[in-house]
């Protein structure tokens, strides 16, 4: 057998995720940047993590926060220079971190030059031809060329004037601000391959490519069928079988693969990986789709981060990654956050986040329940611990291992989320999991979040920071060593001495009445996700309890049960 430790890096790799404009500020401004995340390195190599994964920070008008590009070679004025962008890198790859960029192809911001030149070219133009330009149904063209709906409201069409000669419109699968790309144009393929050689020649390692299930669009743009009664307005574009998924889509990331590939022939020593986002929980033939040889590395796994706290659909939400894993070889993408969904600890502490019908295939849906959020960073805990266990790649989002919260009472007007104002408020968006990181206790320099002008004053964060929010920083954290930071930096050492070492394969299997167990190997990882202690069934199970290395909460000592919301790891000698 192949030794186990020489697989590429990107197989199982611990990957953190920080979204740039909140992480920290180290002018003052009360905005995120390169050098602020240059100054808590130490803190994201303290967790074990192998690479960043930096959300958009590109040049942007920030109408959807960098996923509305205006410049693909650049870096936002607000977060630095791209000799910030150089020093980060070094500064990482001094702690052996490498850097993943976000790369955004669906999709540019409407200041791009690109769109700005569509705009003054006429109908027909090869400059409206990167674009999906169309003519306006009825008499005058004043009706959209189709019902398609934008993914946070409204149409996904907008008419550029009311100009009878040319009163073409767009198609922005998002906001009207992000014009969706037409990738069946070579120009566009040219691009993105432009953009790879760019950003790998400054030293980054890969790219976490967004929004990759919108890609590509039935040449004809038919009506999107009608869709049942209870879809969510929300859901109505990922329902829509001529912009979703689509064969024409594949066809692009085929050209992105061969453009990485032919990259990584000219630098050989290089191990340069692209991880797709798209939603496909409980669809493991997309996943395997997007992931064959001539596409992605990897694709996103949600299942996990989107199940209920509940034994059976733990166990499912594992099962998909791990069959793929095993047919294909392809490296599950594991994650519990990330910057569009509300955070972990208030999802799991919901008084119905322990009911199965509670799944959500949406990644924007909400339950209103109350949330119980000591009750539900226990529950993150454990799920932390299960997945640092897995074989894969683990994405960590910035301020899990804080047990932070969504923060979900922001006033209206300083919400900044397109998802909230395109739905006129119906939908509270995505804000409440993007607050900046407390790093201290102290108040007047938000936290510890802004620093770095020499009077000591500091901007107003751009999002609020809700009171109390110093109990949650770094420094309040390791003062009291509390039990969720603790827990994360215990998993980073058990992990690369343990789990690391361990096979590309695990199995789901019945380990006894109410715990869900996975065995890797020589290690033996048991969760209760029910409200009682059970009597584990260690013969079946195949362990003792002398070989415990860890658990996401404190055992009795000379007990063999296995308290509430609670995981327990054991490993074999042999
Ligand atoms: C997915 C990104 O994660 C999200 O933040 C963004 O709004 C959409 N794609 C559109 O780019
Ligand atoms: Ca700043």
């Amino acid at each position: 057998m192949a030794d186990e430790t020489q697989r590429p890096w990107w197989h199982d790799a611990l990957i953190y995720q920080v979204y740039v404009r909140s992480f920290a500020d180290a002018n003052g401004d009360g905005i995120g940047d390169l050098d602020g995340i240059r100054s808590r390195l130490d803190h994201i190599a303290s967790l074990g993590a192998d690479a960043i994964w930096l959300n958009p920070c590109y040049p942007s008008p920030q109408r959807d926060h960098g996923y509305d590009v205006s410049n693909y070679f650049d870096i936002h004025d607000e977060y630095g220079t791209l000799d910030d962008f150089d020093a980060l890198v070094s500064a990482a790859d001094a702690r052996g971190i490498k850097i993943l960029m976000d790369l955004v192809p669906s999709h540019c911001s409407d200041e791009h030059r690109w769109f700005v030149a569509a705009l003054a070219a006429a109908p027909g133009s090869p400059e409206r031809a990167r674009f999906y330009f169309r003519d306006g149904k009825g008499e005058h063209g004043e009706e959209p060329p189709n019902n398609w709906q934008a993914a946070f409201g409204g149409s996904a069409w907008t008419r550029i004037n009311d100009d009878p000669n040319d009163g073409q419109w767009y198609l922005a699968t998002f906001t009207p601000y992000q014009p969706d790309l037409d990738h069946t144009n070579p120009e566009v393929g040219q691009l993105f391959t432009e953009i790879f050689e760019f950003w790998f020649d400054r030293g980054v390692e890969g790219f976490r490519v967004d929004a990759v299930a919108g890609t590509g669009k039935h040449p004809d743009l038919p009506d999107q069928p009608p869709v049942g009664p209870d879809t969510g307005v929300l859901d109505i574009t990922w329902q829509n079988p001529y912009s979703v998924f689509r064969e024409e889509g594949h066809e692009a990331w085929r050209h992105f693969r061969a453009s990485l590939d032919d990259y990584g022939q000219r630098h050989p020593d290089r191990e340069l990986m692209m991880v797709a986002e798209a939603y496909a929980v409980r669809r493991p033939e997309l996943i395997k789709k997007f992931t064959e040889p001539d596409q992605f590395d990897q694709m996103f796994s949600f299942d996990l981060m989107l199940t209920p706290w509940h034994k059976e659909s733990i166990e499912r939400a594992m099962q998909d990654p791990l069959e793929i894993l095993e047919s294909t070889g392809t490296p599950p993408a594991w994650t519990l956050n990330n910057h569009d969904i509300q955070r972990i600890v208030t999802r799991l502490g919901r008084s119905d986040a322990d009911q199965p019908e509670s799944w959500t295939n949406n990644n924007l849906a909400l339950s209103g329940a109350d949330a119980d959020l000591a009750l539900g960073e226990r529950r993150s805990r454990a799920m932390a611990a299960l997945i640092f266990a897995l074989p894969g790649n683990l994405f960590l989002y910035q301020g899990e291992e804080f047990g932070l919260p969504e923060v979900l009472d922001i006033p209206a007007d300083r919400r900044e989320d397109p998802v909230f104002h395109r739905t006129d408020g119906a939908e509270i968006g995505r804000d409440g999991c993007r607050i900046p990181m407390p790093w201290t206790t102290d108040a007047a320099t938000s936290y510890g979040f802004s620093t770095g002008r020499a009077d000591g004053s500091v901007g107003e964060p751009w999002l609020p920071q809700p009171d109390g929010w110093g109990d949650r920083s770094l420094a309040a954290l390791d003062d009291e060593a509390a039990p969720t930071l603790s827990l994360y930096r215990r998993l980073g050492d058990t992990r690369a001495k343990f789990a690391a070492s361990q096979p590309m394969h695990a199995t789901v299997f019945d380990g006894g009445p109410g715990v869900v167990a996975v065995r890797r190997g020589s290690l033996v990882v048991v969760v209760n996700p029910s409200a009682e202690a059970v009597e584990l069934d260690l013969g079946r199970l195949g362990v003792s309890m002398d070989q415990v290395v860890l658990a996401s909460e404190p055992l009795d000592a000379g007990s063999s049960t296995i308290p509430s919301d609670t995981t327990i790891w054991f490993v074999s000698s042999d």
